[in-house]
Formats: structure tokens, sequence, C-alpha cells
């Protein structure tokens, strides 16, 4: 697959309120940037409850959530992250676009650039479009782009606020901790891109799903570090955190084989069996209550992280916004 670096504009490095980077790829994300965004998130974290503390540090700049896959989470959070920051916003609202008359993506592109669009949160079905379509006629137009998932493949902005949750979680020390995925991970974006930035953070990640979800690991080094199971029980072993993943039906064929998925069901029953000293359960939704997390644990404040993943997703989409176009920093 052909991949771009994350600082790729052609003014990269100015910081002239023009976009300098973009975010494509999870593997581009490395460990002293997520820091960055980390640092920033906390900054801008207490800005989601206390409209007071808002600044309209990227007034002027306007954002097209432009998602061709159904969404809930990553498109109202990328709108609201870009209003908290003063920036004005425009939903692409692709069922009832041109796109239905046939328009391709690089047209839409165009003009939403030619509108005045200044960064395009991008969500799409097909895996490299990001990097083989989008970045193109975007970079040359000086539009920031930033990846809100690709078919099963990239789901970086998700990987990032899972990470950051577990960082807040564990006070700031991820490595050496140990995260169990459990679920339909052949499937998705979601895990896939986990894998990634958590092995570039230290953590050691554990995959419990029936072998038919298993990832193909011939063919893809995403999950190269992490370690494979079918029993729950072992993916759970000395797990300190674990995240529950839906069954991606909507990307299976035809031909999937049937799973019993209630034996990787995350429930109160399993942690304390399997994962005594596990402390966080996340699932980044949109969640299938009592199918791969039974509701109790879901809404269990003791132990699920599931609304404060949502929350830090916004502050985590503010620090990323403020870091395309061009800060490493929340400006005192
Ligand atoms: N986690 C996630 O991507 O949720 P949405 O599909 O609702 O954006």
């Amino acid at each position: 697959m052909a991949r771009v670096s994350t600082t790729v504009l052609p003014n990269a490095g100015a910081s002239n309120g023009s976009a300098t980077r973009a975010l494509l790829c999870t593997e581009d994300i490395t460990a002293p940037i997520a820091r960055t965004l980390f640092f920033m998130a906390d900054d801008l974290l207490p800005w989601i409850t206390n409209p007071e503390q808002r600044r309209p540090l990227l007034s002027g700049k306007t954002l097209a959530a432009a998602f061709y896959e159904n969404s809930t989470r990553t498109r109202l959070s990328f709108t609201l992250a870009a209003q908290y920051l003063g920036m004005q916003t425009v939903d692409l609202s692709v069922a009832t676009s041109s796109v239905q008359k046939g328009e391709t993506l690089e047209d839409t592109l165009l003009t939403l650039a030619a509108l005045g669009v200044n960064a395009v949160a991008l969500r799409h079905g097909e895996n490299t479009i990001h990097t083989d379509v989008a970045l193109p006629v975007l970079a040359a137009k000086n539009v920031l782009l930033l990846n809100a998932g690709a078919g099963n493949h990239e789901h970086p902005t998700q990987a990032l606020l899972d990470a950051y949750t577990l960082y807040r979680t564990f006070d700031g020390k991820l490595s050496g901790k140990t995260l169990c995925m459990a679920g339909d991970i052949a499937h998705s974006r979601v895990a896939r891109s986990n894998a990634q930035l958590l092995n570039a953070l230290g953590v050691k990640v554990t995959i419990a799903a029936p072998a038919c979800w298993h990832p193909n690991t011939n063919t893809d080094n995403a999950f190269a570090h992490a370690q494979l199971t079918e029993s729950l029980a072992e993916g759970l072993a000395n797990a300190d955190a674990v995240m529950a993943l839906r069954i991606q039906h909507e990307r299976h064929s035809n031909t999937e084989i049937d799973v019993n998925v209630a034996h990787y069901q995350i429930n109160h029953g399993a942690l304390e069996k399997w994962a005594p000293n596990c402390k966080a359960v996340l699932h980044p939704g949109p969640m299938n209550r009592d199918v791969e997390i039974s509701s109790a644990l879901a809404d269990d404040p003791n132990i699920s992280c599931i609304p404060q993943q949502v929350t830090h997703g916004v502050a985590i989409r503010m620090a990323l916004l403020l870091w395309g176009f061009g800060l490493d920093t929340v400006p005192a």
C-alpha cells in the first residue's frame, strides 16, 4: 500500500494558518506525536465541560465532515471539536448530496476546497482512498485531511482516543501494560489501528477471537506484535484493560462462518475469573448490548471507560486540528 508521511503538505513546517500536516495512517503516529497530542488533549479536556475556557484558536477556518459511511461519535466529535476551537463546520450529508448523482470523490473534494473549506474529516469504505485519492487533491489546495475511518483498515483518531483513555487510566504509564481485544478483529479497523498504535506506545496486545475472526498475519503486519488466541481465558490472562469489539456484519461475506459470540462476551463473570487485575473496559461503539459486552458491565462506572472514550474523542480531535494547522502545544 502506498503510504505518505504525516507531514506532507508543500508548506510543511509553517504555522501561518494553512494546513501543514495530514493524518492518514495509524502507522505514521509515532510515540512522540502521540505524546504531543495527549499533552494537548490534557489542556483541552476542560474546554468540553467549561465553555468559558474555550478560545477561538482556529477562528476563520472551516471543517467539512465528509462521511461516506455512517457515524455518530466520530462525525459529531470532529464537528464539536472544530466548533470549540472557533471553526465553522459543514456536513457533506453524503446521502442527500450530489455524490448520489455520480460525482466522484475528487470532484466533491475540489468542490469543498472551492467553497473555502480548510479541513476535511473523511470517512470512506475503501481502505486506501485517503492516500491514493483524497490527499493529492487536498494537499494541492492546502486543505488539512484527517482520516475519520477507512474500510476495515484505518481508524487512527479512534486509536488515539483509545490510547489516550488508557494513558489517563494508568497515569501516563502505558509501557508494559496489556490490553486484550475480544470479538470480530478481522473486520475491525479499530482493532487494527489500536494494535499498531499501542505497539508503538509499548502496550502488549492480546487478541481473543475465533479463528475465522483472527487477522491474517501473513498479509498484514499490523498485528505482528500481538498475541493471538481462540481462548478468551488465555487472552484475558494478565490483562490490565479489555476492549470489546462488535460483530461487523456490514463487512461480512455471505459465507461467513457462524460464531458462538457468547464464548467471547466480556462481562463481570469473565473478568472476575480470568482478568482480576483489569482496571478498564473499553468499547469504541456502537455497542450491541449483551452480545459482545454485557449491559451491566458497559454501565458499571467502576470499570467501564466507554463514556470517557467518547469525551476523550473530542479532546483528541481538538488537539489534532491544532496539530494539523502546525501547533504542537495549546497556546497560552
Ligand atoms: N467508534 C466509531 O467510529 O463510532 P462511529 O461509527 O459512531 O463514529
